[in-house]
């Protein structure tokens, strides 16, 4: 979604910010502006429908010199995508850009209406510019307007401020949206996330709910949600410079596919030991919570919600607790029931994802024991509102859709359902000791990388397709089906294989591709006598076979050969067949596997 990045320093600042905005690209946008203060106090801006690239090229020929600056990639919520809707934007001496929402717009956009301002776009990011300077004319500051409009706001939403009278200065808010300052040297930054500014700093001080900050080059004031001056932690950053670049690979998308090996050993290491969860692994405390837990929760959304429906299986069948799995959006509006000692988990990759996060908030007073996020953001919200939190180290994830953040939270999901195992007294030594195992199976499955590429030809033309699973693959086909139609846009849906005769059967013919997920497990006979179904009917199947499920390739039927892997590990094996295909069918398809198009990748608004 929107991305937000400012610089105040002595030099130009403008390649700072327009290469933040690159490194916000993956968040998915649809416009992106600067503005910047000229020397004697002059704001100048530039903004441009479509990519990072054109404003870029815009400014190379038109440059806009200046050491204060602000600038904005929107993803439209308010008004159509184009030039005029694009931020910054301005009112008087203010220039503002936003992201998130603002709830009572409509209401402010008409008392300011009848004052005299005049709107030209349709966002709501343009009230809040003509709010703040109303509100200058009454305080001695720009912090101090910003704090007053704060305060006349509503919703979840993250601005940064410039103000021609104060011209070395930028004031960010953060009110349900992250925001982020970076400490250089003699100059500071700020950013919607640490990502954009890891060029010029590693050195972040996140800011919290209702926190406003005053920025300037050589100093920055925090002020919390009562106004009062507070400090904020500054943390040096871990993530990996790089992280940004595609390393050789054609696509981020690829590039995460193949690290999944190393995601997978990183987010293992120093979590079991010796065929045990080794206590903490949630975090301090975390094992008197969990001794004490008698059913789960797990909330989240998109692929992060399949992540949650593998693991109701596990935690079932493998700790025999109850579990249940909601998506976000749906839990948040709804009465529903805790049952007694519950945990709530949230899932997460981004941390921010605002539906996941209401959810969480509004958790807090319907009586669990505690709340747990699995989450691949150190410092975002839902870590720092969660009573604990297991950091997933997959390394920053940039495609669109989502890959080695799945496999990641499936291992961090298995490992709770070990911890609370074990800690509850089960016999799970076997089963920790196979984890171990994971990283060298799914770099065996990296393996089929080309005779997958071969057959996405099959799926390039085709406009449906129809995934199958049992058992814990059936949220694998969900998952995989997803990936299929976010980044090549063909129609697909997935079913539990014991629900086609009850309706889908009847869309089967031969232009209908069933992708079929069939470890060797027990459930394998069973999954047969579907494929058969759908044979019968003339459906052209593709199965993810074990090699010892004795399946030959027919006319009518594709086997691709899965090596054999323990049940406890299928989901995340075969998870990666299907993003591979998903991949390579995009490719054929020369879509923008990366940023798909009208999806983000932190979906901070509800
Ligand atoms: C799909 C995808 C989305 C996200 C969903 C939740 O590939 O990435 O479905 O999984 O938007 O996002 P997080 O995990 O950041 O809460």
């Amino acid at each position: 979604m929107c991305g937000i990045v400012g610089a105040v320093a002595q030099r130009d600042v403008v390649d700072i910010l327009v290469e933040g905005l690159r490194r916000l690209e993956y968040r998915g946008y649809d416009s992106a502006g600067v503005a910047v203060m000229q020397a004697g106090g002059e704001l100048r801006q530039t903004k441009r429908l479509g990519k990072v690239s054109e404003l870029a090229a815009a400014l190379s020929t038109q440059p806009l010199p200046g050491g204060t600056g602000i600038a904005h990639t929107r993803w439209a919520t308010h008004g159509e995508p184009s030039e005029v809707n694009a931020h910054p934007h301005t009112s008087g001496s203010v220039a503002v850009v936003h992201n998130g929402i603002i709830e009572n717009h409509q209401t402010l956009r008409n008392g300011l209406k009848s004052k005299g301002y005049q709107f030209v776009s349709q966002t709501d990011t343009e009230v809040i510019a003509h709010l703040i300077a109303d509100l200058r004319s009454q305080h001695g500051s720009l912090v101090e307007a910003v704090q007053a409009a704060r305060k006349l706001l509503e919703g979840a939403y993250g601005t940064a401020v410039m103000d021609t009278n104060e011209p070395e200065t930028i004031v960010v808010a953060r009110s349900g949206a992250p925001l982020v300052i970076g400490y250089g040297i003699g100059e500071h930054f700020v950013a919607s996330d640490q990502l954009a500014l890891l060029p010029v700093t590693r050195r972040f001080q996140y800011l919290e709910e209702g926190d406003v900050a005053e920025v300037k080059r050589t100093s920055v004031r925090i002020f919390d949600l009562n106004d009062e001056r507070v400090e904020r932690e500054i943390v040096e950053s871990t993530v990996n410079h790089d992280a940004g670049d595609k390393a050789g690979y054609r696509h981020f998308m690829l590039k995460e596919i193949h690290e999944q090996p190393d995601s997978l050993r990183a987010t293992l290491e120093g979590r079991i030991n010796a065929g045990r969860v080794v206590a903490e692994a949630f975090g301090a405390g975390s094992i008197d919570i969990l001794r004490d837990i008698q059913a789960v929760q797990i909330i989240a959304c998109g692929t992060s919600y399949h992540a949650g429906m593998v693991a109701r299986y596990w935690f079932e069948e493998i700790a025999g607790i109850p579990c249940q799995v909601e998506i976000a959006s749906e839990f948040r509006y709804r009465k529903s029931v805790v049952l007694p000692n519950s945990l709530l988990v949230t899932i997460s990759q981004s941390g921010e994802t605002a539906d996941t996060l209401a959810a969480l908030r509004l958790a807090k007073d319907l009586g669990y024991a505690a709340s747990l996020t699995i989450c691949n953001a150190p410092g975002s919200s839902l870590v720092r509102e969660s009573d604990l939190a297991y950091m997933m180290r997959a390394g920053v994830e940039i495609g669109v859709a989502s890959t080695k953040a799945f496999t990641v939270q499936l291992t961090g999901l298995l490992l709770l359902t070990m911890s609370i195992a074990q800690e509850q007294g089960k016999h799970v030594k076997p089963l920790v000791e196979l984890m171990a195992k994971l990283p060298t199976l799914v770099e065996q499955a990296l393996q089929l990388s080309s005779s997958i590429e071969e057959l996405a030809e099959d799926f390039a033309h085709k406009h449906h397709a129809l995934f199958l699973g049992r058992g814990t693959q059936y949220p694998i086909a969900m998952e995989g089906a997803l990936k299929l139609k976010e980044i090549s846009y063909i129609h697909a849906e997935a079913y539990a294989a014991g629900e086609l005769k009850h309706g889908p059967l009847a869309l089967i013919d031969e232009d209908m591709p069933v992708i079929v997920v069939a470890p060797n497990n027990d459930l394998l006979e069973k999954l047969k006598s579907n494929m058969e179904e759908v044979r019968a009917r003339g459906g052209q199947l593709y199965v993810f076979a074990d090699e010892n499920a004795n399946m030959e390739p027919e006319p009518g039927i594709q086997v691709i050969t899965m090596q054999t892997v323990p049940d406890l590990l299928a989901p995340v094996v075969y998870t990666i067949p299907l993003q591979l295909l998903s991949y390579y069918v995009a490719l054929i398809k020369g879509t923008d596997v990366d940023q798909p198009r009208n999806l983000a990748k932190s979906v901070t608004v509800e």
